[in-house]
């Protein structure tokens, strides 16, 4: 802890063009969280080699993603936003805390076993490993608090078992961190299938709203998103469209879902589904003039990305090396 503010931790993955999901599920909370804690959120580069990538897409995309988060308002002279894969305690840590995870530990994990089933032509040790490198993350910042998705929380509960266990071994070096439960992001469908996440691996690009889609394409897969025969603009489970539709119009303007339905009492879905459009291009259209602005300023981004790994190094260090001297690594000496 410094400045006597919590530390929170947090990271994407640069795969995929990001979505909307992503910015109203995640990145729009990760800014507002910023004021109450010293937030480092990573774009976790060495997650995403444990599928296969094109090495020039990776760099783009996480360059991309990056800007991305200054764009949405992230300060990057307050918080720290970084490259994984310029940190090097990261790969250190995950090392010594794999052994100190069990293979049954790692077996349960639900997202292995997914991603396993996905890419069944290469189910590789970093796939089954892949949450002890989460883990070493979350623990090198002494973060108490993560704010995760649903499908994370596995993963999170895992770092916590990890955490203790180094702890009651080696006496407390680690931040034994919780979940953020507060305002979490709205949990964005797709607009075709609205029993699926919106997913920046979704082969049908009807289905998400890209962050860098122009307004006319934003509009048209708001005028095609799958809805019902029911007619009523209601908030219930057996309309999940128009349910998602509510939540979204909801997000990106601050409404609550039941605020939205009043608004449109008596309203076709003709009228609703452009009016959530314009809502989603209000949000997005100045997260894209600030992203057209940054990618102009390649020595200002420069600069962020070496001081901010600069700065994680120096933290991510201290802990490590709590770490390597309480495990019985020889002292350096030199
Ligand atoms: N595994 C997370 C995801 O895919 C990304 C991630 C990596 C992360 N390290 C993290 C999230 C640490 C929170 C904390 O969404």
């Amino acid at each position: 802890m410094t400045d006597g503010k919590k530390v929170l931790f947090s990271g994407m993955q640069a795969t995929g063009n990001l979505t909307l999901g992503n910015y109203l599920g995640a990145l729009k909370n990760w800014v507002t969280l910023c004021d109450e804690y010293e937030c480092f959120y990573s774009v976790v580069d060495m997650h995403s080699i444990t599928v296969r990538q094109d090495p020039a897409e990776l760099r783009s995309r996480a360059r991309r993603l990056m800007m991305l988060y200054i764009a949405a308002g992230i300060d990057p002279e307050k918080n720290c936003i970084y490259y994984q894969s310029h940190v090097s305690a990261h790969a250190e840590l995950a090392w010594i805390l794999n052994c100190l995870t069990y293979m049954g530990e790692l077996n349960r994990m639900t997202q292995f076993k997914d991603k396993a089933a996905k890419h069944a032509d290469n189910i590789n040790a970093g796939l089954f490993t892949y949450p002890v490198l989460m883990a070493a993350d979350i623990l090198l910042y002494q973060a108490a608090v993560v704010p995760v998705g649903v499908d994370q929380m596995q993963h999170l509960e895992l770092t916590r078992n990890i955490a203790e266990r180094f702890n009651n071994i080696y006496g407390d070096v680690f931040t034994v961190p919780e979940a953020y439960i507060g305002k979490v992001g709205a949990k964005i469908m797709s607009l075709q299938d609205p029993s699926k996440k919106m997913s920046k691996s979704d082969e049908n690009p009807n289905g998400s709203i890209y962050l860098m889609d122009d307004p006319d394409t934003i509009m048209r897969k708001f005028k095609r998103a799958v809805t019902d025969s029911v007619g009523e603009i209601a908030y219930r489970d057996e309309q999940p469209g128009i349910k998602n539709l509510i939540d979204i119009y909801s997000a990106c303007t601050g409404c609550t879902p039941q605020e939205t339905v009043r608004a449109f009492e008596g309203k076709g879905y003709g009228e609703f589904k452009p009016a959530v459009g314009e809502a989603v291009i209000s949000v997005l259209r100045p997260l894209q003039e600030e992203f057209a602005r940054l990618n102009k300023e390649k020595d200002y981004i420069d600069s962020v990305i070496r001081d901010n790994a600069e700065k994680a190094r120096r933290v991510s260090g201290k802990t490590l090396r709590k770490v390597m001297r309480k495990i019985g690594y020889p002292d350096r000496i030199f």
